[in-house]
């Protein structure tokens, strides 16, 4: 079969498209022909290896040890282990590989039983391949960390990207009153998928304009500690959920009960709860562009720009192998 690999560690261009032995499912493991990827952020830092800490987890100081990437799939079932009951070859499926090893930007890829759910019967595989991480994250930030509530006022900071476009629409499906941060030439789309207000950014800042927040989900992390108190209700919740390393170590060394760092965790069940808010037309994903398989490498080139507006998917055709 064919995949992305990559041998070093350097810019996007390092991903190649090979020949490599197609992998066979083990007896809890789903064969799934992939039809489409998304590129997220563990993509545009494990390519580079850079902050390095990042090569500690990928596992390989001078090289990188797992040679495919790729966390986000949509495809069909090829072929299923003994022990899997709940899919069938056939069966139109989704994954978020990031705990099982990535993988996903290969023409096949096995898939622990318990990483897959059925995709979105509404959404082509391109849509569905660009939901599994964005929206999970989105999903357990706002639920988990958040504990969003109805009639919630909740800012999202980053609203315009990958994991931004999913929270906008998951906090209003909530029942949350929802502003977005973005910059100016995203206003109009952050407002088309349902916020009810929108910050633009480069003319204002939200920490300093008066608005207190009963939660504030921040992809971006670009304001002080003690702004973001500010503009936060009494009982306000800030969930740091991406921005720099210096904003990481920051965020994980405050003690206050309402800073919050979110550590999402793929998993099955939300990959339904998310199947379950698209079917019932809550939720869309947003697709700022689609590359074809042999432009992997473009594609991961362009989300390192980060200013996607919503999800950047690889497309991969089948010639009936
Ligand atoms: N906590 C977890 O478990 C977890 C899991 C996965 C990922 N993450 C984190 O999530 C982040 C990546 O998110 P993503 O994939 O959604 O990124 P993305 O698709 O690259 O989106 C970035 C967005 O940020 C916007 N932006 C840039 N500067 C901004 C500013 N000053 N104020 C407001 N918005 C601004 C950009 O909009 P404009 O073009 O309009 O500027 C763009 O739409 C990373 O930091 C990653 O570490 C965390």
């Amino acid at each position: 079969m064919k995949a992305i690999v990559y041998e070093k560690y350097g810019p996007p261009d390092v991903l190649r498209l090979k020949e490599v032995e197609k992998p066979a499912p083990s007896e809890d493991e789903v064969l799934v022909k992939v039809h489409a990827a998304s590129v997220n952020y563990s993509d545009w830092v494990f390519v580079r290896g850079k902050p390095f800490v990042i090569r500690l987890m990928v596992g390989g100081l001078l090289k990188p040890k797992i040679k495919i990437l790729g966390a986000d799939i949509a495809g069909q079932a090829a072929a299923v282990g003994v022990n899997v009951k709940q899919f069938r070859p056939g069966d139109e499926v989704y994954a978020e590989l990031s705990a099982y090893g990535w993988g996903g930007f290969a023409e096949y890829v096995s898939v622990p039983e318990k990483a897959l759910a059925l995709k979105p019967a509404n959404l082509t595989f391109e849509e569905a391949g660009a939901v599994p991480q964005a929206a999970v994250v989105a999903l357990q930030g706002l639920r988990n960390e958040g504990q969003i509530q109805p009639g919630h006022k909740v800012l999202i900071n980053g609203a315009s990207g990958g994991i931004g476009t999913f929270a906008v629409q998951i906090a209003k499906s909530f029942g949350a009153e929802v502003i977005g941060v973005c910059s100016s030439r995203n206003l109009d789309m952050v407002r088309s998928i349902g916020a009810d207000q929108v910050i633009d950014y480069m003319q204002e800042d939200f920490t300093n304009n008066g608005q207190r927040y009963d939660l504030i989900l921040d992809i971006v992390a670009n304001h002080s500690i003690s702004g973001l108190e500010r503009a936060l209700s009494p009982r306000g919740i800030y969930v740091f959920v991406g921005g720099s390393m210096a904003a990481v170590i920051k965020a994980s060394m405050n003690k206050s009960e309402r800073i919050r760092n979110l550590s999402a965790e793929p998993n099955q069940k939300d990959l339904v709860v998310m199947k379950e808010l698209i079917e019932a037309g809550k939720v869309v994903p947003v697709i700022d562009r689609r590359y074809p398989f042999n432009e992997a490498s473009e594609a991961v080139r362009y989300y390192g720009e980060r200013h996607s507006q919503g999800k950047v998917v690889i497309t991969l055709e089948h010639d009936n192998k």
